[in-house]
């Protein structure tokens, strides 16, 4: 079996990213990316990114999760402790992220280290899921195997009845990481290949160095 793709080409015009316009700390031009993003059309879900962890077994791997806040600090997402990217960031927190935002012809790539969350943060962002969204976190121990789906299905039943009218608590193994970023890449696609990239990296005296990078 084969399918060559050679013939899916494209132009990346839309903009464009200089040095002068941009500011000298990189969350503030996430924040205008991501803004801009957010705000044209042909995006589903501008927030999903992929997170990238060097395993237990040394392979790196890579999944999607949702980016539900940022701040000066950083990038924060919310998983189970146990996962596998869990138990992954336990043993090295130099974690990846990345987007890309076709809408606006954009990637963003994030270097830094993971730390857990304040608990009261996370406890704070849990309170605020739907209940359905709760019970889900506390059913799955994620990335651990499971005979079936019923198994699941059978134990959101049983805690629907228990948790009926009643506070969802957190459970511990589930909550935020917040991703202190040390590398800031950000890339906007031209012409002829000709693409933009500028990073940003963060120096002992905790300034930003911006340089621009060969396409
Ligand atoms: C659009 C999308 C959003 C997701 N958001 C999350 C998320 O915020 N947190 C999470 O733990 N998993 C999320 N997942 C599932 C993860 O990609 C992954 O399957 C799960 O976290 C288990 O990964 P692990 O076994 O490598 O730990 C999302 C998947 C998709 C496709």
């Amino acid at each position: 079996m084969q399918k060559d793709l050679g013939n899916y080409r494209k132009t990346y015009e839309k903009n464009a990213l200089s040095e002068d316009s941009i500011s000298d700390n990189p969350m503030e031009l996430f924040q205008k990316w991501f803004y801009e993003v957010e705000t044209t059309e042909g995006v589903d879900e501008p927030n999903a990114m992929t997170i990238s962890t060097k395993g237990l077994d040394g392979y790196p791997k890579n999944r999607i999760v949702l980016l539900k806040k940022y701040t000066e600090e950083g990038f924060i997402f919310y998983t189970n402790y146990e996962s596998e990217k869990g138990r992954a960031i336990a043993k090295d927190p130099k974690i990846c992220l990345s987007f890309f935002w076709p809408n606006m012809e954009r990637q963003v790539i994030v270097k830094g280290k993971a730390e857990k969350l304040a608990p009261n943060l996370s406890d704070g962002y849990f309170e605020s899921r739907p209940e359905g969204s709760k019970l889900g976190a506390i059913v799955s121990h994620q990335s651990n195997v499971i005979p079936s789906r019923e198994t699941l299905e059978q134990k959101l039943e049983q805690l629907e009845k228990i948790y009926r009218g009643k506070e969802i608590p957190r459970p511990d193994y589930w909550g935020g990481f917040l991703v202190r970023p040390v590398s800031i890449e950000f890339w906007q696609g031209r012409p002829n290949r000709l693409h933009d990239r500028i990073r940003y990296q963060l120096q002992e005296n905790y300034d930003w160095k911006m340089e621009r990078l060969a396409p």
